[in-house]
């Protein structure tokens, strides 16, 4: 590590669009990052902010009791240390959520000091035991978003691999923008696709058309806008509700699937990323460009041919 450099990097997942696999991504990008920080001794710590409680379920089916859940950190000003409950993935540990964080945040918002909400919880001394720290947000603009990023290195967003049909982009780079002000170290990791289509069809499967159509649009997009797509892609696949429902992260449900091996190489992408801050310059992406990207897409959606299925290789 070099001298003045944070210990901890901390990335929210986020995106105001409901669906696009934020809380998937999550999960399964920490325990990915739990399973390869471990030879560098750090561990990962995954906060969840959202009242529906995605994150936790899917990793302590049951939930988290309420004296050891976000919701009482935020209410009584607890730190790190007296809610951060394990997981059943060595290295990985969860603050998790409470249902009742969906009026605690009705309280708060639009309060002055709305986006300190963290502040207790990460005022800790376990903190610097967390090599990176994952939140995983809720699809809403409002003060949980806010601290999240306030308190937050990096922001990655996933963007559900179908055509564009919202200012999803544009709206959450405007969001990060404004709490720049605040925050003027967030940076954009990236964007990743995710729910990609594969279609049945050969030994390796092919991407169905509007998938590949939806990436082709968003990587060229990408180079004009200035913004990073990773090469990884996260394919749609049935592994995903299962381990959901089994209540484990997809490395110790399904630990051969195709999209648990993405989510590995995921981040094998975006860890020394995050090892890597401060390094080099800060890419801001150009909002504007996204804009007019999206909102071409939304008053002139792909023609139907732009999706017909190429013949097969
Ligand atoms: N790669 C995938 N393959 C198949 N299903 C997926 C995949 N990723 C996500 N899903 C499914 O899509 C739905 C939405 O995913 P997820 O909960 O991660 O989205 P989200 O962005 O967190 O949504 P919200 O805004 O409601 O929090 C879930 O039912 C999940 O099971
Ligand atoms: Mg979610």
């Amino acid at each position: 590590m070099r001298p003045g450099e944070k210990k901890t990097s901390i990335l929210s997942i986020s995106s105001i669009k409901g669906g696009v696999g934020k809380s998937v991504t999550a999960i399964n990008l920490a325990a990915s990052l739990a399973v390869t920080a471990a030879p560098e001794g750090g561990r990962v710590l995954l906060v969840d902010l959202d009242p529906q409680c995605n994150a936790t379920d899917a990793l302590l089916p049951g939930g988290v009791e309420e004296a050891q859940s976000l919701t009482h950190s935020i209410e009584r000003k607890r730190p790190l240390d007296e809610v951060v409950v394990g997981t059943q993935v060595d290295n990985l540990d969860l603050v998790g959520a409470s249902r009742r964080l969906a009026s605690l945040q009705r309280t708060y918002e639009g309060s002055r000091l709305q986006h300190l909400l963290l502040d207790p919880l990460f005022n800790s001394e376990r903190l610097p035991d967390y090599r990176y720290v994952i939140l995983d947000l809720h699809g809403a603009d409002n003060c949980l978003l806010t601290s999240a990023l306030y308190q937050s290195d990096y922001y990655l967003i996933p963007l559900k691999s179908d055509a564009f049909g919202s200012n999803a982009l544009t709206d959450m780079l405007l969001i990060a923008e404004e709490l720049s002000q605040l925050n003027p170290n967030l940076t954009l990791l990236g964007c990743v696709l995710t729910q990609y289509r594969i279609t049945a069809g050969g030994s390796r499967g092919r991407a169905s058309a509007a998938s590949r159509y939806f990436e082709k649009a968003i990587r060229q997009l990408a180079e004009e806008a200035n913004f990073r797509v990773f090469n990884t892609i996260i394919p749609y696949s049935d592994a995903v509700d299962s381990s959901i429902a089994k209540g484990l992260p997809l490395l110790l449900s399904a630990p051969q699937a195709p999209v648990t091996l993405a989510y590995h190489r995921l981040a094998g992408e975006v860890a020394p990323l995050l090892i890597g801050r401060r390094r080099g310059r800060r890419r801001v992406p150009r909002v504007e460009v996204v804009r007019q990207a999206e909102d071409r897409y939304i008053n002139e959606p792909a023609d139907s041919e732009d999706f017909e299925e190429a013949p097969a290789a």
